[in-house]
């Protein structure tokens, strides 16, 4: 599986604890920021959201102080389902029923151990399809 990873400035940390960690042995690209300097996360929300959208990347993490403004970004792109998590629970579900397709992190509200194990649990969920795949297509239908 490709993954892309992004963050701003709050979430840089976090970022690369996971590149360090959970990410290390699978195929993944980070597509920034790779400096403290404050920058506006939509600024990545979007370069990471379309690089996902294009299927370039399976799936993407973007990680800024909260997770929301990253997910609120993210999922303006067609074809993005961004879920914003600090559970494993959450973090499981959002794959299995919600088929997410980028996963958002709060770098300032998790722990780097809870970060890490919801970014397991994320990247090792499947859809389950069935009756939540006619619910994910409503999601779509609404801006067409
Ligand atoms: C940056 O200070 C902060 O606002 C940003 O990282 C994020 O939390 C927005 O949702």
């Amino acid at each position: 599986m490709k993954i892309a990873i992004g963050s701003d400035h709050a979430g840089l940390t976090l970022k690369r604890t996971l590149l360090a960690s959970v990410l290390k042995e699978l195929d993944s690209v980070d597509l920034g920021t790779d400096s403290p300097q404050a920058i506006d996360y939509p600024d990545i929300g979007h370069r990471l959201a379309e690089a996902v959208a294009s299927g370039r990347y399976e799936r993407g993490i973007l990680i800024c102080g909260t997770g929301i403004g990253m997910a609120m970004t993210a999922n303006k792109t067609r074809g993005i389902r961004a879920a914003n998590c600090s559970d494993t629970y959450s973090a499981e579900m959002s794959v299995q029923h919600n088929n997410a397709n980028v996963l958002c992190l709060g770098g300032r509200t998790l722990g780097p151990a809870l970060a890490e194990r919801i970014t397991r649990v994320w990247l090792n969920a499947r859809f389950t399809g069935g009756r939540h795949a006619e619910r994910v297509k409503k999601i779509e239908l609404f801006n067409q």
